[in-house]
């Protein structure tokens, strides 16, 4: 079930700013030094970048800062299409480009899960 983009985007509180991405070439490489732009709105849920906070109550919101860049970007790309359910994260991923999900996955995994981690 291929919903549109465009209606997985309405869920989406982000209709800023997100024109990147348009040559989505063969091999996408993350860059860290691109991610702060695009992880602002990661910010308002995940916290100050490598922390968690405790913004929707109702879910936990996972740490990711430290987490390996792989893990962060199946795990986008999971909930893009689909695969992984959370309205919010579904809403997110789905205006995230590749090479969006690949740098904000290198600058995450770039963190250390300084007090983190046990
Ligand atoms: C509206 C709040 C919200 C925003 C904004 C948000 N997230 Fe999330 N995120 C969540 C919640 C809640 C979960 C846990 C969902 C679940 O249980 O699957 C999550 C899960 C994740 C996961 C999976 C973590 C794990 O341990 O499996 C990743 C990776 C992630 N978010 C990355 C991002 C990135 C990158 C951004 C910004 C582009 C972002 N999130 C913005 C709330 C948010």
């Amino acid at each position: 079930m291929k919903t549109s983009l465009a209606l997985l985007a309405l869920a989406a509180f982000a209709v800023n700013a997100i024109t990147t991405g348009a040559a989505a070439a063969a091999e996408v490489v993350g860059n860290p030094k691109a991610a702060p732009a695009k992880i602002e709105m990661c910010i308002g849920c995940h916290g100050i970048p490598g922390y968690k906070s405790g913004f929707p109550e109702v879910y936990r919101v996972p740490m990711i800062g430290g987490q390996s860049a792989k893990y962060i970007e199946s795990a986008l790309k999971a909930y893009r299409k689909g695969e992984r359910k959370n309205p919010s994260m579904m809403g997110i991923a789905a205006s995230l480009s590749d090479q969006d999900i690949a740098d904000v996955a290198a600058y995450y995994a770039q963190q250390t899960p300084a007090t983190a981690k046990r």
